[in-house]
């Protein structure tokens, strides 16, 4: 792209700034960051004027849930389908850890922290822990995919060479990496990270199946004959990863997709439930909860909107493939973007200075014809590491894992 119809793209979009100190750079720089404006998709910071509106609105109603009482006396049943599957590789692992993890404010990718008290133990290593449980109990490897983004590709890909797997089977492994979406201050005008480069920041969890499909990962799906695609969070210490019973359930209902949920602990929990939405299955976030959803009660006088995700669902491959091409709703997230100064210095905020664009994982449930909701017990599954201190913290985190008998 010449800097004529770089300039006339960003007039376009009302970013010209970003051309603000070509005459500076190097012949070098130059070239990148043409290419980074031919390559960046600034249509989305349109989404910056319809703020909130992600959230379309439609009828809420509320949607049953397996839970944990049904779980136990139909277990056996379920882990037999569930199992068999696993056994069968019709089953794999999607790990979404393309994410900046900037609350927890590490350098290095969430992946590489380390919770251990007296040795190491990686927020990966305790992924692949409770992974190899169902492999060693199958007796067969979970294709484990891993999604990364242009900000923590080499150094996750690194560390899991350097950390041997973990004991898993590198043949198994498979990496690939999410989309990036440019950065902007309040008023949606696009934030410089460098002289020569846009503020990018991977474009949220939404967008993997996509990213696999474009990273030609859905021949390897059809080789491997797999059928069911368990995404699931970094940063939830405690989770079972291709859980038999979870999968069990899953296929047993018939549904096309399953989500691991906990009971809310309180009225206010800050935690995204399952309902229908206009009778689709769908989740409403915390913040869109409204006095009278969160007052509902079902005919057994518990609250009708009571089951949160912990980002823990079980896709059916091939609905996959038929919403693939859809768009998803894009959400503006209020974070904090490195980027220049008003001298052209870099800055790191402190505070929120910006918006990211994101597409989320939990938006995908709703293109789905059904969704099993299955109730897991918190206390053995739910330990996910977002902060450093207080709620969801690497403190909460070790507690639990300690509860549970997990050597820190
Ligand atoms: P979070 O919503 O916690 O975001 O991601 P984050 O970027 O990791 O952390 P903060 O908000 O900056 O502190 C939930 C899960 O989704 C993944 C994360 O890696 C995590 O597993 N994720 C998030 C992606 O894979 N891609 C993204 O673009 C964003």
């Amino acid at each position: 792209m010449t800097y004529q119809e770089a300039y006339r793209k960003l007039e376009e979009y009302g970013q010209e700034h970003v051309l603000k100190y070509y005459e500076e750079l190097s012949e070098e720089d130059r070239a990148e960051l043409l290419q980074q404006i031919e390559e960046t998709d600034f249509s989305i910071v349109k989404y910056v004027e319809h703020k909130g509106e992600a959230a379309a609105e439609g009828v809420i109603s509320p949607i049953g849930a397996m839970e944990l009482d049904e779980i136990e006396k139909r277990r056996d049943e379920f882990k037999k389908i569930g199992l068999k599957a696993v056994k069968e590789r019709k089953v794999a692992a999607v790990l979404l850890a393309g994410g900046m993890g900037t609350r927890l404010g590490s350098d290095d990718p969430k992946c590489m922290y380390n919770i251990g008290i007296t040795q190491p133990v990686y927020i990966m290593q305790r992924l692949v822990e409770n992974l190899m449980e169902v492999v060693d109990e199958a007796g067969a490897y979970v294709p484990f995919f891993i999604m990364t983004s242009d900000k923590n590709h080499d150094k996750t890909v690194a560390f899991m060479e350097e950390m041997k797997y973990f004991g898993y089977d590198p043949s198994m492994v498979y990496f690939f990496k999410q989309e990036m979406a440019p950065a902007t201050d309040y008023s949606g005008k696009v934030y410089m990270e460098s002289k020569s480069r846009i503020s990018t920041s991977p474009n949220g969890n939404g967008g993997w199946f996509q990213s696999m499909k474009r990273c030609g990962l859905i021949d390897v799906i059809h080789e491997l004959g797999i059928e069911w695609l368990n995404t699931f969070a970094v940063d939830n210490v405690l989770q079972r990863i291709a859980d038999p019973v979870f999968v069990g359930a899953t296929i047993a209902s018939g549904c096309a997709c399953g989500a691991k949920t906990v009971r809310k602990a309180e009225r206010d929990e800050r935690v995204g439930v399952m309902c229908l939405k206009d009778g689709r299955p769908s989740i409403i976030e915390y913040y869109e909860m409204t006095p009278e959803l969160l007052d509902a009660k079902n005919e057994n006088g518990d609250p009708a909107y009571n089951f949160g995700v912990i980002m823990n669902y079980i896709f059916r491959e091939k609905d996959l493939e038929r919403i693939v091409d859809e768009s998803l709703p894009v959400h503006v997230v209020e974070k904090k973007i490195a980027c220049l100064d008003a001298d052209g210095n870099p800055v790191s905020p402190e505070e929120p200075n910006g918006y990211k664009f994101e597409q989320l994982v939990l938006d995908m449930v709703q293109e789905m014809d059904s969704c099993l909701p299955v109730e897991v017990d918190r206390e053995h599954e739910f330990a996910p590491i977002k902060n450093k201190t207080g709620v969801d913290s690497v403190e909460s985190a070790r507690e639990l894992c300690l509860k549970n008998g997990i050597r820190l």
